[in-house]
């Protein structure tokens, strides 16, 4: 047997004689596939002439040939290719090969979403979905069912940890700009997620039937009752009733065991399904797929499995630690994963002393207790995640990763993130007026770093920066001198001028010094 070596070194030519016959077969991965039978004496060079001029053909043939199976597997592949389906998805995807840890976060929400559908299935054999049973239902898993505790414990955790992964898989991606084009619509399937996974948390809420559960919800459902026309039929549609009550908590029962868990998984294949279509960003947020060797394998990529595959064990194995341990030595984190007052029985005709949703909630409460006119609280509320949604298109610097972005962008980033922590903080605590100033300026800091997002989508000129930021400050001072009296003047005149010498600093510095310099992108993933 002679072998011709092709265009690379993965596929060789070679023939076999028998008597006065020869058989060209090209062999890809260990793989036979035949190409031509000829009388005569095999002649390599005349093969290997063939061979190039159809190698495309011969190529993909060979594909094919080399990842189908055979027995049982190969019967089913053939009539519904699930494995090629796998392969396409895992060793034949290529990542950036130089994904750091911020890139556990996407499986590791994976793996909390079937933890938490696993761990519920079996929560839902004991619940009982009844105003009146609900309450000593839970009470009976933690005491009575075999580690009912255990399952109880995980999917409470489970909650949380879910939420803390979400928020650390976003920042990921506000950090690397893995929004901006062409992963925008990763990114929108991802904001549709965050929402459905709200409205799962909210409506699990309200299960234990306790007095957090009851009252929480209390709040959240009176935000919708303030929208006008509409809000107090609305309150009532999504009650069931005038109050919260027995058909509320069935009708948060099914969705939040059947209609939302579907919904999120159908989004997370969608997400998933756009990521595989554009590929994966990276923490240099160069595009992969613009170096290509010769047959059309990224450069800068290795195949997802083995190595994304095994990457991300180590990441499950720390996560476990840590969730095992929380589950296990603190599943209350202190009140912040299972509140203190959600141990009394709902009670309606008893308020508690101080109502806070769950922390992951808390940055989104304090913005809305932070005006004090209960509709436009709930509209700033609304806007504060509406925004998310259009991160794409406000942000338009085609620089994409932090990595080479100016210190001005670092800087609002930082401060955003610090501030949407202080709100979660706020959130948590009960109302006073340092507080309440303190919320209000954090949830203007919210928003500015939006608009100070778009004000560096371009470079700016004088007239520009300085009508962009005059309008800012405007906005914040027409706010703050309808509402400064003689007892919080000093406290307002403070956060004022703390919030313009910010708005200012981010926006005329860039005239005058060299702190918006971005650096070199560079062509190719530096590791
Ligand atoms: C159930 C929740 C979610 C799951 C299971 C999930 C899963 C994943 C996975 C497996 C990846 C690829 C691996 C990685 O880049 O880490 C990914 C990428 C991504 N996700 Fe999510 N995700 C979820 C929620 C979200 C949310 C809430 C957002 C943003 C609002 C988001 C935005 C993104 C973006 C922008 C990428 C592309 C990252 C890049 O290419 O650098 N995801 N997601």
């Amino acid at each position: 047997m002679e072998k011709v070596l092709l265009r690379d070194g993965e596929i060789t030519l070679h023939t076999r004689e028998r008597s006065n016959k020869w058989q060209m077969y090209i062999n890809i991965k260990g793989t036979d596939v035949f190409v031509r039978k000829s009388t005569g004496t095999a002649n390599l060079d005349d093969a290997a002439q063939i061979a190039t001029k159809y190698y495309d053909q011969l190529k993909s043939k060979a594909n094919s040939a080399s990842n189908s199976a055979s027995g049982v597997i190969g019967w089913v592949d053939e009539r519904l290719p699930i494995l090629s389906f796998v392969r396409d998805h895992l060793t034949n995807y290529y990542a950036p090969k130089n994904f750091n840890f911020w890139y556990f976060f996407g499986s590791l929400a994976f793996v909390i979403l079937f933890l938490q559908i696993f761990t519920g299935i079996f929560l839902a054999m004991h619940y009982k979905p009844d105003a009146k049973l609900a309450f000593d239902s839970v009470e009976f898993i933690m005491r009575d069912v075999n580690l009912g505790w255990l399952i109880r414990y995980m999917h409470s955790t489970g909650a949380s940890a879910f939420f803390v992964v979400v928020y650390l898989h976003m920042f990921r991606a506000l950090m690397y700009g893995s929004f901006k084009k062409p992963r925008e619509l990763i990114w929108l399937f991802g904001v549709f997620i965050y929402l459905a996974l709200m409205a799962e948390a909210f409506m699990g809420y309200l299960l234990p039937w306790g007095q957090m559960s009851y009252w929480g919800a209390q709040v959240i459902i009176n935000l919708f009752t303030t929208i006008p026309f509409i809000g107090p039929e609305l309150g009532v549609w999504i009650r069931g009733d005038f109050a919260i009550s027995d058909p509320t908590l069935t009708r948060f029962f099914a969705l939040h065991i059947v209609a939302v868990p579907m919904v999120i998984l159908l989004l997370v294949i969608l997400h998933l399904a756009a990521l595989h279509t554009v590929g994966s960003n990276n923490p240099d947020g160069v595009e992969i797929k613009k170096h290509k060797d010769e047959n059309g394998v990224p450069l800068d990529g290795v195949p997802f499995h083995p190595y994304y595959t095994v990457k991300d064990f180590v990441g499950i194995g720390v996560f476990l630690f840590l969730f095992s341990t929380t589950v296990f030595f603190m599943p209350e984190m202190g009140g912040y994963f299972l509140e203190h007052a959600n141990f009394i029985p709902a009670n309606p005709l008893v308020t508690p002393e101080h109502i806070a949703p769950v922390w992951y909630f808390t940055p989104f409460y304090s913005i809305l207790r932070a005006i004090p006119d209960p509709a436009f609280g709930a509209l700033a509320m609304a806007l504060s995640i509406v925004v998310l949604f259009f991160l794409p298109w406000i942000d338009n610097n085609p620089i994409k990763s932090i990595r080479y972005r100016s210190m001005l962008f670092r800087i609002n980033l930082f401060v955003f993130v610090a501030g949407f922590l202080i709100l979660g903080y706020l959130g948590v605590k009960a109302p006073t007026p340092l507080y309440s100033a303190l919320a209000l300026r954090f949830s203007e800091m919210y928003f500015i770093f939006f608009a100070l997002l778009f004000f560096y989508s371009k470079s700016r000129g004088n007239f520009f920066s300085y009508i962009f930021a005059g309008s800012m400050i405007s906005l914040i001072t027409i706010y703050d001198l309808t509402r400064i009296s003689l007892d919080n003047y000093i406290l307002i005149l403070t956060g004022l001028f703390l919030v313009c010498a910010f708005i200012l600093f981010m926006t005329i510095s860039p005239l005058y010094t060299n702190l918006n310099k971005e650096k070199e992108v560079p062509e190719r993933v530096t590791g």
